[in-house]
């Protein structure tokens, strides 16, 4: 009887033990696992950093890094007339707001860089460039990207260089 009873409580301290050490592994691995989130985080946080300093050269964020702006070809205001008539007069007027902003002055206050990624590139645009994005926050309609060409954006921009 009384070597049964130690015997059973030998092998329940050994269960307590050996349980013991199990938990205290499985509390190590979460620790590590939380050391890998930690880091994981902190390495985003860096990459969203330095996007932001690159954007923030004003030019926007798409594939036009660089416009060269001479005295205003007429020729090309025409063609940007109507291709801004034909599609951007949805969302957009030159003297009031409408679904987007006013666009009387734009090439004053925005690079011409940046007008063109707006149009050829504005779903990335609203999500990273900080200018874009604060006008997405004012205006909550996302602007549309109408598949123009570099060359269509940039007869629009000469369009809206007569409206200032
Ligand atoms: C579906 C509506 C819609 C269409 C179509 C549209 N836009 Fe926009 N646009 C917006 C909105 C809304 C904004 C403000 C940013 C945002 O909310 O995404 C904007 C912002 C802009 C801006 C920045 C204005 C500023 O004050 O900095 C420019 C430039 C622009 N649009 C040009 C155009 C041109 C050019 C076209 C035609 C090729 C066009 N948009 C077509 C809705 C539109």
């Amino acid at each position: 009887m009384k070597i049964k009873f130690i015997a059973i409580s030998l092998l329940l301290s050994t269960m307590a033990v050996s349980c013991g050490g199990n938990e205290k592994s499985e509390h190590k691995t979460d620790n590590a696992n939380a050391k890998t989130e930690h880091k994981k985080t902190e390495h985003k946080e860096e990459h969203k950093e330095a996007k932001a300093t690159t954007s923030d050269n004003g030019k926007g964020i798409g594939p036009v890094s660089s416009v060269e702006l001479g005295d205003i070809d007429e020729a090309l205001v025409e063609k940007g007339k109507e291709l801004y008539k034909a599609n951007c007069t949805a969302c957009h007027k030159i003297g009031k707001r409408a679904v987007g902003p006013a666009l009387k002055g734009v090439t004053e206050r925005r690079k011409p860089e940046w007008i063109m990624n707006m149009i050829l590139n504005p779903q990335e645009m609203v999500d990273n460039d900080p200018t874009a994005k604060a006008l997405l926050a004012e205006y909550l309609a996302p602007m549309a990207n109408q598949s123009l060409t570099e060359d269509e954006a940039r007869a629009i921009l000469e369009f809206f260089r007569t409206k200032n």
